[in-house]
């Protein structure tokens, strides 16, 4: 019912003119947002990373203008993840110093007589990869410990990366949810400190800081429009795993703009598309199981608690796409038009421009890009997300063919 091998499957929501009360996402605000990226640029390694301008991609399509926020950059760590991971740690921290996070940068929380007081503290989680690299460097940075978990079939560059940010890091045997579950009960047994980017029932204020995070990027994706002449984008494409990060991200548009916000869709593997499933059956539904998807950023089978509720009242639609969607994406921004700057994306980087490529090309998708309006007044937002985070997997697609288009 929900795999299509070949299409795009999707489900629209007539978000709009539904009138029931909607959850807050005051908390994702941009005057909320400014204290968390005054944090982030508190970093030495802090800089704004590049939205770039694919105009020739956007004239062949006849669309107005295609942006790419391109997270390859974030901190030199290949992923837009560390953003949350570093300020739920900052906050964390904070708090226990009794200090509010406006009140602290991050030399202070790395300077001796700081780390003499908070003491060895250790931070676990579980990660598909990116999530767990941000946070081993974020608390390696601080001083402090941090122990990774990750799904069966994770790959071992990703892995070896995260160590060589000090992380005890290891392969388990089971899916993402159960290095989550995993990481929950080694916390309980050791006295550490679950620093994971997701929520659910009773783990809420980590994973909402961890969302805040996130919004670092969307508000300077905002500054760097408002730079082009562009106030606000007519579409953005949100790809998601538990969908915190389009969470954050749907939510900072929805309190910035409101009813004129963007439309937006959140775009998922076929083999994790819970997001989708929950959208389908107006509830929270769970995909469980391997999740061999090469979107392995992706790969996650529950929805964020926190993150589901904005979804859910804010955006406009849901996409499951094929493996072969994101190669795609990978592919069009590794050879780009003549004019256009090249973009290393990866495979859970890339899945928005593979998206927005066959919606313009294939004679199938004529109804759906009416539907969500797609056309020449369009000024699309695309944010990708990592570079070539497994790059004998880039190499593999988009130098070899691997995951041909169908
Ligand atoms: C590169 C990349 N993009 C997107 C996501 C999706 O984020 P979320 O799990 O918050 O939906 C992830 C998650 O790990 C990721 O690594």
């Amino acid at each position: 019912m929900y795999k299509n091998q070949n299409l795009i499957e999707y489900h629209l929501v007539d978000v709009r003119n539904n009138k029931e009360p909607k959850v807050d996402i005051n908390y994702l605000s941009e005057k909320e947002i400014e204290k968390i990226r005054n944090f982030h640029k508190s970093f030495s390694q802090y800089t704004e990373t590049p939205l770039h301008r694919l105009d020739n991609l956007a004239k062949h399509y006849g669309i107005k203008n295609i942006f790419l926020k391109d997270e390859s950059y974030r901190f030199g760590l290949n992923a837009f993840k560390v953003l949350g991971g570093s300020y739920a740690i900052g906050k964390y921290l904070a708090d226990k110093l009794g200090l509010d996070i406006t009140e602290v940068n991050f030399e202070y929380l790395k300077s001796p007589e700081i780390k003499k007081k908070l003491g060895e503290i250790t931070f676990v989680t579980a990660t598909d990869g990116n999530h767990g690299r941000g946070v081993a460097w974020a608390a390696s940075q601080l001083g402090q410990k941090s122990v990774v978990y990750m799904p069966r079939g994770s790959s071992q560059i990703r892995l070896d990366n995260i160590r060589k940010e000090g992380a005890e890091a290891s392969i388990i045997d089971g899916n993402y949810d159960d290095a989550v579950r995993l990481s929950d009960e080694m916390a309980r047994k050791h006295g550490w400190v679950v620093v994971q980017d997701t929520a659910w029932e009773g783990y809420e204020d980590i994973p909402t800081w961890i969302m805040q995070g996130y919004g670092t990027l969307i508000d300077e994706a905002m500054e760097q429009l408002a730079l082009e002449k562009v106030d606000k984008p007519t579409h953005v494409f949100l790809q998601a795993g538990v969908g915190s990060f389009a969470g954050a991200v749907q939510g900072y548009l929805t309190a910035k703009f409101g009813e004129d916000r963007p439309i937006t869709i959140v775009v998922e593997p076929d083999d994790a598309n819970c997001l989708y499933r929950s959208a389908l059956r107006g509830q929270i539904e769970i995909v469980d199981g391997d999740m061999p998807t090469i979107m392995a950023g992706l790969a996650c089978g529950e929805p964020n608690t926190i993150s589901y509720e904005i979804l859910k009242d804010y955006s406009d639609g849901y996409f499951s796409c094929p493996d072969y969607v994101a190669a795609r994406g990978m592919r069009i921004l590794a050879s780009p038009l003549k004019g256009d700057p090249q973009v290393k994306s990866g495979e859970s980087g890339a899945v928005g421009i593979g998206v927005i490529s066959l919606l313009m090309e294939r004679d199938e998708y004529r109804d759906l890009r009416q539907e969500i309006a797609l056309n020449e007044d369009s000024i699309v937002l695309v944010i990708s997300t990592e570079g070539d985070t497994d790059p004998q997997k880039y190499i593999d697609i988009v130098w070899d063919g691997d995951c041909a288009s169908i």
